[in-house]
Protein backbone atom coordinates (compact mmCIF):
# COMPACT_ATOMS: atom_id res chain seq x y z
CA UNK A 1 0.00 0.00 0.00
CA UNK A 2 3.26 2.68 -1.00
CA UNK A 3 1.04 4.57 -4.12
CA UNK A 4 1.84 7.89 -4.05
CA UNK A 5 -1.74 9.76 -2.92
CA UNK A 6 -0.02 12.95 -2.86
CA UNK A 7 -0.13 12.97 -6.26
CA UNK A 8 -3.07 14.59 -6.99
CA UNK A 9 -3.54 15.87 -11.04
CA UNK A 10 -7.04 14.15 -11.19
CA UNK A 11 -7.39 11.00 -12.81
CA UNK A 12 -4.50 9.81 -15.35
CA UNK A 13 -4.51 6.39 -17.72
CA UNK A 14 -2.00 4.78 -14.80
CA UNK A 15 -4.40 5.39 -11.93
CA UNK A 16 -7.09 3.80 -13.70
CA UNK A 17 -4.78 0.74 -14.52
CA UNK A 18 -3.96 0.25 -11.12
CA UNK A 19 -6.67 1.01 -8.87
CA UNK A 20 -7.05 -2.55 -7.71
CA UNK A 21 -6.06 -2.34 -4.36
CA UNK A 22 -7.48 -0.60 -1.08
CA UNK A 23 -10.84 0.09 -0.65
CA UNK A 24 -10.21 3.46 1.98
CA UNK A 25 -7.71 3.64 4.48
CA UNK A 26 -6.34 6.81 3.00
CA UNK A 27 -4.69 8.58 5.97
CA UNK A 28 -1.67 7.34 6.05
CA UNK A 29 0.15 9.64 4.55
CA UNK A 30 -1.79 13.03 5.75
CA UNK A 31 -0.54 14.24 8.21
CA UNK A 32 -2.31 15.24 11.78
CA UNK A 33 -2.42 18.84 10.85
CA UNK A 34 -4.06 18.13 7.35
CA UNK A 35 -6.50 15.64 9.31
CA UNK A 36 -6.96 18.23 11.98
CA UNK A 37 -7.62 21.11 9.88
CA UNK A 38 -10.01 18.88 7.87
CA UNK A 39 -12.21 18.40 10.55
CA UNK A 40 -12.62 22.13 11.67
CA UNK A 41 -13.37 23.02 8.10
CA UNK A 42 -15.83 20.31 8.25
CA UNK A 43 -17.15 21.20 11.27
CA UNK A 44 -16.79 25.28 11.04
CA UNK A 45 -16.83 26.07 7.65
CA UNK A 46 -14.49 28.56 5.68
CA UNK A 47 -15.54 32.72 5.87
CA UNK A 48 -18.80 32.75 4.46
CA UNK A 49 -20.16 29.58 3.88
CA UNK A 50 -22.10 27.00 5.27
CA UNK A 51 -20.40 23.57 7.10
CA UNK A 52 -19.86 21.16 5.49
CA UNK A 53 -21.53 19.20 7.84
CA UNK A 54 -24.71 20.96 7.69
CA UNK A 55 -25.37 19.28 4.25
CA UNK A 56 -22.93 16.04 4.54
CA UNK A 57 -23.80 15.31 7.69
CA UNK A 58 -22.50 15.08 11.64
CA UNK A 59 -20.18 12.14 10.40
CA UNK A 60 -20.16 12.37 6.32
CA UNK A 61 -23.12 9.92 6.03
CA UNK A 62 -24.97 12.60 3.50
CA UNK A 63 -28.63 13.71 3.92
CA UNK A 64 -29.84 10.96 0.98
CA UNK A 65 -33.42 12.55 1.02
CA UNK A 66 -32.43 16.38 -0.18
CA UNK A 67 -29.52 14.79 -2.61
CA UNK A 68 -26.67 15.41 -0.52
CA UNK A 69 -24.20 12.91 -1.34
CA UNK A 70 -21.88 10.62 1.65
CA UNK A 71 -18.53 11.56 1.78
CA UNK A 72 -16.97 9.30 4.50
CA UNK A 73 -14.96 6.59 3.18
CA UNK A 74 -14.29 8.02 -0.48
CA UNK A 75 -10.50 8.12 -1.68
CA UNK A 76 -9.15 11.16 -0.56
CA UNK A 77 -7.63 11.54 -4.07
CA UNK A 78 -11.32 11.63 -5.66
CA UNK A 79 -12.82 14.07 -2.98
CA UNK A 80 -10.37 16.37 -3.46
CA UNK A 81 -10.45 16.21 -7.42
CA UNK A 82 -13.80 17.42 -7.62
CA UNK A 83 -13.57 20.09 -5.03
CA UNK A 84 -10.71 21.66 -8.03
CA UNK A 85 -13.45 20.43 -10.19
CA UNK A 86 -16.55 22.11 -9.08
CA UNK A 87 -14.16 25.67 -8.38
CA UNK A 88 -13.04 25.43 -11.85
CA UNK A 89 -16.75 24.84 -13.21
CA UNK A 90 -16.33 21.33 -15.07
CA UNK A 91 -18.69 20.18 -12.56
CA UNK A 92 -21.27 22.98 -12.30
CA UNK A 93 -23.34 22.75 -9.38
CA UNK A 94 -24.17 25.94 -8.28
CA UNK A 95 -24.34 24.89 -4.55
CA UNK A 96 -20.68 23.59 -4.75
CA UNK A 97 -19.26 25.78 -6.38
CA UNK A 98 -18.60 29.16 -4.24
CA UNK A 99 -17.71 26.90 -1.14
CA UNK A 100 -15.03 24.95 -3.58
CA UNK A 101 -14.23 28.09 -4.53
CA UNK A 102 -12.97 29.94 -1.12
CA UNK A 103 -11.30 26.86 -0.20
CA UNK A 104 -7.56 27.38 -0.86
CA UNK A 105 -5.48 24.02 -2.20
CA UNK A 106 -3.89 23.50 1.19
CA UNK A 107 -7.79 23.82 2.60
CA UNK A 108 -9.01 21.14 0.36
CA UNK A 109 -6.53 18.61 0.45
CA UNK A 110 -7.46 19.10 4.16
CA UNK A 111 -10.90 18.32 4.38
CA UNK A 112 -10.57 15.68 1.24
CA UNK A 113 -8.22 14.12 3.79
CA UNK A 114 -10.18 14.54 6.79
CA UNK A 115 -13.73 12.66 5.02
CA UNK A 116 -11.33 10.03 3.44
CA UNK A 117 -10.41 9.19 7.08
CA UNK A 118 -13.96 8.51 8.11
CA UNK A 119 -16.02 5.26 8.51
CA UNK A 120 -18.02 4.42 5.06
CA UNK A 121 -21.56 4.37 5.50
CA UNK A 122 -22.25 1.06 4.78
CA UNK A 123 -19.92 -1.83 5.33
CA UNK A 124 -18.20 -2.60 2.15
CA UNK A 125 -17.84 -6.37 2.97
CA UNK A 126 -21.25 -6.89 3.34
CA UNK A 127 -22.31 -5.16 0.14
CA UNK A 128 -20.02 -7.64 -1.96
CA UNK A 129 -21.66 -10.29 -0.49
CA UNK A 130 -25.08 -9.25 -1.48
CA UNK A 131 -24.16 -8.82 -5.26
CA UNK A 132 -24.06 -12.79 -5.17
CA UNK A 133 -27.42 -12.84 -3.61
CA UNK A 134 -29.39 -9.97 -5.72
CA UNK A 135 -32.01 -11.14 -8.01
CA UNK A 136 -30.25 -11.05 -11.49
CA UNK A 137 -33.79 -10.66 -13.19
CA UNK A 138 -34.45 -7.01 -12.62
CA UNK A 139 -32.95 -4.79 -15.38
CA UNK A 140 -31.16 -2.33 -12.95
CA UNK A 141 -29.04 -5.08 -11.13
CA UNK A 142 -28.29 -6.78 -14.38
CA UNK A 143 -26.71 -3.35 -15.99
CA UNK A 144 -25.41 -3.23 -12.99
CA UNK A 145 -23.63 -6.99 -12.46
CA UNK A 146 -23.87 -7.52 -15.80
CA UNK A 147 -23.47 -4.64 -18.28
CA UNK A 148 -24.80 -5.37 -21.92
CA UNK A 149 -21.99 -5.88 -24.21
CA UNK A 150 -24.17 -5.70 -27.19
CA UNK A 151 -23.90 -1.91 -27.10
CA UNK A 152 -20.45 -1.82 -25.70
CA UNK A 153 -21.54 -0.75 -22.03
CA UNK A 154 -19.41 -2.74 -18.95
CA UNK A 155 -20.53 -3.78 -15.21
CA UNK A 156 -20.85 -0.63 -13.40
CA UNK A 157 -19.14 -3.08 -10.98
CA UNK A 158 -16.55 -3.44 -13.76
CA UNK A 159 -14.62 -0.26 -12.73
CA UNK A 160 -16.48 0.40 -9.14
CA UNK A 161 -16.05 -2.93 -7.57
CA UNK A 162 -17.87 -5.79 -6.19
CA UNK A 163 -21.44 -4.27 -4.53
CA UNK A 164 -20.13 -0.97 -5.88
CA UNK A 165 -18.20 -0.43 -3.42
CA UNK A 166 -15.31 1.59 -4.94
CA UNK A 167 -11.81 1.10 -5.62
CA UNK A 168 -9.42 3.66 -4.43
CA UNK A 169 -7.97 6.10 -5.81
CA UNK A 170 -9.95 6.55 -8.72
CA UNK A 171 -13.43 4.92 -8.93
CA UNK A 172 -15.93 6.08 -6.07
CA UNK A 173 -18.34 3.74 -4.17
CA UNK A 174 -22.28 3.80 -5.29
CA UNK A 175 -23.18 1.46 -3.07
CA UNK A 176 -25.02 3.32 -0.21
CA UNK A 177 -25.32 7.18 -2.80
CA UNK A 178 -28.87 7.81 -2.68
CA UNK A 179 -31.01 6.83 -5.93
CA UNK A 180 -31.46 10.53 -6.33
CA UNK A 181 -28.02 11.65 -6.05
CA UNK A 182 -26.69 8.87 -8.58
CA UNK A 183 -29.60 10.09 -11.08
CA UNK A 184 -28.30 13.25 -10.77
CA UNK A 185 -24.66 12.68 -11.46
CA UNK A 186 -25.95 10.08 -14.62
CA UNK A 187 -28.14 12.38 -15.92
CA UNK A 188 -25.72 15.46 -15.74
CA UNK A 189 -22.66 13.43 -17.57
CA UNK A 190 -25.62 13.44 -19.80
CA UNK A 191 -26.38 16.94 -20.72
CA UNK A 192 -22.52 17.89 -19.88
CA UNK A 193 -22.73 19.37 -16.74
CA UNK A 194 -20.46 16.82 -14.93
CA UNK A 195 -17.36 16.93 -17.60
CA UNK A 196 -14.90 16.10 -15.38
CA UNK A 197 -13.93 12.64 -15.57
CA UNK A 198 -10.40 13.06 -17.35
CA UNK A 199 -10.97 9.85 -20.18
CA UNK A 200 -14.93 10.79 -20.50
CA UNK A 201 -15.36 6.88 -19.31
CA UNK A 202 -18.50 8.41 -17.26
CA UNK A 203 -19.71 11.31 -20.06
CA UNK A 204 -19.63 7.88 -22.17
CA UNK A 205 -21.38 5.47 -20.77
CA UNK A 206 -24.15 7.85 -19.47
CA UNK A 207 -24.98 9.04 -22.92
CA UNK A 208 -25.64 5.34 -23.58
CA UNK A 209 -28.17 4.69 -20.97
CA UNK A 210 -31.85 5.20 -21.40
CA UNK A 211 -33.82 7.49 -18.93
CA UNK A 212 -34.94 4.02 -17.56
CA UNK A 213 -32.05 2.34 -17.37
CA UNK A 214 -30.63 5.59 -15.04
CA UNK A 215 -33.49 4.99 -13.24
CA UNK A 216 -32.80 1.43 -12.54
CA UNK A 217 -28.96 1.52 -12.33
CA UNK A 218 -29.43 4.29 -9.71
CA UNK A 219 -32.77 2.55 -7.99
CA UNK A 220 -30.05 -0.78 -7.55
CA UNK A 221 -26.78 1.14 -5.76
CA UNK A 222 -29.19 3.32 -3.90
CA UNK A 223 -31.73 1.45 -2.95
CA UNK A 224 -31.57 -2.15 -2.84
CA UNK A 225 -27.47 -2.71 -2.23
CA UNK A 226 -27.31 0.21 -0.59
CA UNK A 227 -30.09 0.16 2.14
CA UNK A 228 -29.88 -3.63 2.33
CA UNK A 229 -26.23 -3.55 3.39
CA UNK A 230 -26.75 0.05 5.55
CA UNK A 231 -29.72 -1.56 7.54
CA UNK A 232 -27.40 -4.76 8.22
CA UNK A 233 -24.75 -2.04 9.95
CA UNK A 234 -26.76 0.34 11.04
CA UNK A 235 -25.37 0.01 14.82
CA UNK A 236 -21.66 0.16 13.49
CA UNK A 237 -22.06 3.47 11.37
CA UNK A 238 -21.02 6.53 12.43
CA UNK A 239 -17.41 7.82 11.91
CA UNK A 240 -15.24 8.32 14.12
C1 LIG B 1 -25.57 23.81 1.36
C2 LIG B 1 -25.26 22.38 1.25
C3 LIG B 1 -23.80 21.98 1.09
C4 LIG B 1 -22.72 22.38 1.85
C5 LIG B 1 -22.67 23.38 2.98
C6 LIG B 1 -21.58 21.62 1.34
N1 LIG B 1 -21.97 20.79 0.33
FE1 LIG B 1 -20.78 19.51 -0.72
N2 LIG B 1 -22.35 18.97 -1.88
C7 LIG B 1 -23.62 19.48 -1.79
C8 LIG B 1 -24.44 18.96 -2.87
C9 LIG B 1 -25.89 19.31 -3.16
C10 LIG B 1 -23.60 18.10 -3.61
C11 LIG B 1 -23.98 17.29 -4.86
C12 LIG B 1 -23.65 18.08 -6.06
C13 LIG B 1 -24.07 17.41 -7.34
O1 LIG B 1 -25.21 16.91 -7.41
O2 LIG B 1 -23.24 17.37 -8.25
C14 LIG B 1 -22.31 18.12 -2.96
C15 LIG B 1 -21.21 17.39 -3.40
C16 LIG B 1 -19.97 17.40 -2.80
C17 LIG B 1 -18.84 16.62 -3.21
C18 LIG B 1 -18.82 15.59 -4.34
C19 LIG B 1 -19.02 14.21 -3.76
C20 LIG B 1 -18.94 13.10 -4.76
O3 LIG B 1 -19.25 11.95 -4.38
O4 LIG B 1 -18.57 13.33 -5.91
C21 LIG B 1 -17.80 16.94 -2.39
C22 LIG B 1 -16.40 16.39 -2.43
C23 LIG B 1 -18.29 17.93 -1.45
N3 LIG B 1 -19.61 18.20 -1.71
C24 LIG B 1 -17.51 18.47 -0.43
C25 LIG B 1 -17.96 19.48 0.42
C26 LIG B 1 -17.12 20.13 1.41
C27 LIG B 1 -15.67 19.78 1.67
C28 LIG B 1 -17.88 21.07 2.03
C29 LIG B 1 -17.46 22.07 3.10
C30 LIG B 1 -16.28 22.87 2.84
C31 LIG B 1 -19.21 20.98 1.45
N4 LIG B 1 -19.22 20.01 0.48
C32 LIG B 1 -20.29 21.76 1.84
C33 LIG B 1 -24.08 20.35 -0.82
C34 LIG B 1 -23.31 20.99 0.13
C1 LIG C 1 -14.78 2.20 -17.30
C2 LIG C 1 -14.92 2.45 -15.87
C3 LIG C 1 -16.31 2.79 -15.35
C4 LIG C 1 -17.47 2.07 -15.51
C5 LIG C 1 -17.68 0.81 -16.29
C6 LIG C 1 -18.48 2.78 -14.74
N1 LIG C 1 -17.94 3.88 -14.13
FE1 LIG C 1 -18.94 5.20 -12.95
N2 LIG C 1 -17.21 6.25 -12.66
C7 LIG C 1 -15.99 5.96 -13.25
C8 LIG C 1 -15.02 6.98 -12.83
C9 LIG C 1 -13.57 7.07 -13.26
C10 LIG C 1 -15.71 7.86 -11.97
C11 LIG C 1 -15.14 9.11 -11.28
C12 LIG C 1 -15.35 10.28 -12.17
C13 LIG C 1 -14.77 11.55 -11.62
O1 LIG C 1 -13.62 11.51 -11.16
O2 LIG C 1 -15.45 12.58 -11.67
C14 LIG C 1 -17.08 7.37 -11.88
C15 LIG C 1 -18.07 7.99 -11.13
C16 LIG C 1 -19.38 7.58 -11.09
C17 LIG C 1 -20.42 8.26 -10.34
C18 LIG C 1 -20.26 9.49 -9.47
C19 LIG C 1 -20.19 9.09 -8.02
C20 LIG C 1 -20.08 10.28 -7.11
O3 LIG C 1 -19.77 10.09 -5.93
O4 LIG C 1 -20.31 11.42 -7.56
C21 LIG C 1 -21.57 7.58 -10.57
C22 LIG C 1 -22.95 7.90 -10.03
C23 LIG C 1 -21.26 6.47 -11.44
N3 LIG C 1 -19.92 6.51 -11.74
C24 LIG C 1 -22.18 5.52 -11.86
C25 LIG C 1 -21.87 4.43 -12.69
C26 LIG C 1 -22.85 3.48 -13.14
C27 LIG C 1 -24.31 3.47 -12.73
C28 LIG C 1 -22.19 2.61 -13.95
C29 LIG C 1 -22.76 1.46 -14.74
C30 LIG C 1 -23.87 1.79 -15.63
C31 LIG C 1 -20.79 3.02 -13.98
N4 LIG C 1 -20.64 4.14 -13.20
C32 LIG C 1 -19.80 2.38 -14.69
C33 LIG C 1 -15.72 4.90 -14.06
C34 LIG C 1 -16.62 3.93 -14.48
Amino acid sequence: MNRNRKKRSGISAAAIVSACSVLWLPTEIASAGDIAQGKSIAANGITGQAPCMACHGANGEGMAAAGFPFLAGLPAVYLEAQLVDFAQGKRKQAVMEPIAKALSAEQKKAVAVWYASLKPVIDPAHAVQLQDSYPKGKMGAWLAQRGDWSRGLPACVQCHGPGGVGVAPTFPALAGQSAMYIKNQLLAWKTGTRADDAHGLMAHLARKLTDEEIDGVSAYFGNDIGAAAASATTAQAGGQ
